[in-house]
């Protein structure tokens, strides 16, 4: 307990998946947790969660592909809580199609925003604040960066963590200046409302089980505890470092 004691992080996604359960970790943690989420019916439930833990959390609801959003959530988090040390990129939109479904602007581009420009922001908005004291910045890649999953149309998906990927890499080197650290997490698959579709399809479950050395999915709590790492000062000489968290399926 109290890993993040005295620490405050903006954790985007929280009314889904991994950011929700990111956050409700570190809040579990002594985190001052600032969440968001576009969905705020979605993000009022890990409120209602948070509450009835009795965890210090807020949100503001909000679509981070709109920078001027963007800029809001920051300011607004380091108005309530006086600072930013950490930022955990969990909020995320794709659209998983074959090449020739993937209508180039309703679906292409609109993935690209949801799955990189919306890091891309959040990094940049929060980084004045980031730079203050220094802190920890978590993104998101995925294994199927580097691996495919038969059965998943993830085109624009491999394509869009490969650039988190390297962009994490680049940003950790500019962000060593000031102590500001950066590194992804390749998640394998994890059942959450974004991979409801695959989990719960029976005839290909057996498959994705199988593709993990582990045998089985992985949950949203099995990536919170590697971020939980990542936003401690357990972790303070880490950064530019890629960790697939995945059951063993990059290697399998
Ligand atoms: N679940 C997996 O198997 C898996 C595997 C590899 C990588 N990842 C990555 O992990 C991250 C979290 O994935 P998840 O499965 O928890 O996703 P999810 O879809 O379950 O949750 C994402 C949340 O982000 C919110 N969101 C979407 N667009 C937004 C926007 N424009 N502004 C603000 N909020 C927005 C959604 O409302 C949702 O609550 C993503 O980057 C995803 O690509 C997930």
């Amino acid at each position: 307990m109290d890993r993040l004691k005295n620490k405050v992080a903006v954790v985007t996604g929280i009314g889904a998946g991994i950011g929700q359960g990111i956050a409700l970790m570190f809040a579990r943690e002594g985190a001052k947790v600032f969440g968001n989420d576009i969905n705020g019916k979605a993000a009022e439930a890990t409120m209602q969660q948070a509450k009835n833990e009795g965890l210090v959390m807020e949100y503001l609801q909000g679509d981070l592909t709109d920078e001027a959003q963007v800029e809001t959530l920051m300011a607004k988090a380091n108005e309530t809580f006086g600072k930013i040390d950490i930022l955990v990129n969990a909020a995320a939109f794709c659209d998983f199609k074959p090449i020739e479904e993937l209508d180039y602007e309703t679906s292409w581009k609109r993935s690209i925003k949801g799955e990189l420009d919306i890091v891309f922001l959040a990094c940049q908005k929060a980084w004045p604040y980031l730079k203050i004291n220094g802190g920890s910045i978590i993104n998101f890649s995925s294994a199927n960066r580097r691996q495919v999953l038969k059965g998943s149309p993830a085109l624009v998906h491999c394509a869009t963590k490969g650039g988190v990927y390297s962009m994490s890499i680049q940003m950790a080197c500019e962000g060593g200046l000031f102590q500001i650290r950066v590194n992804t997490i390749s998640p394998g698959l994890v059942h959450t409302a974004a991979t409801n579709h695959l989990v719960e399809d029976l005839e290909i479950l057996p498959f994705l089980k199988e593709k993990h050395m582990l045998g089985r999915i992985g949950k949203p709590e099995d990536i919170a505890y590697a971020a939980l790492f990542l936003a401690s000062d357990e972790s303070t000489w880490v950064t530019g470092a890629d960790f697939p968290i995945d059951g063993g399926a990059s290697k399998w």
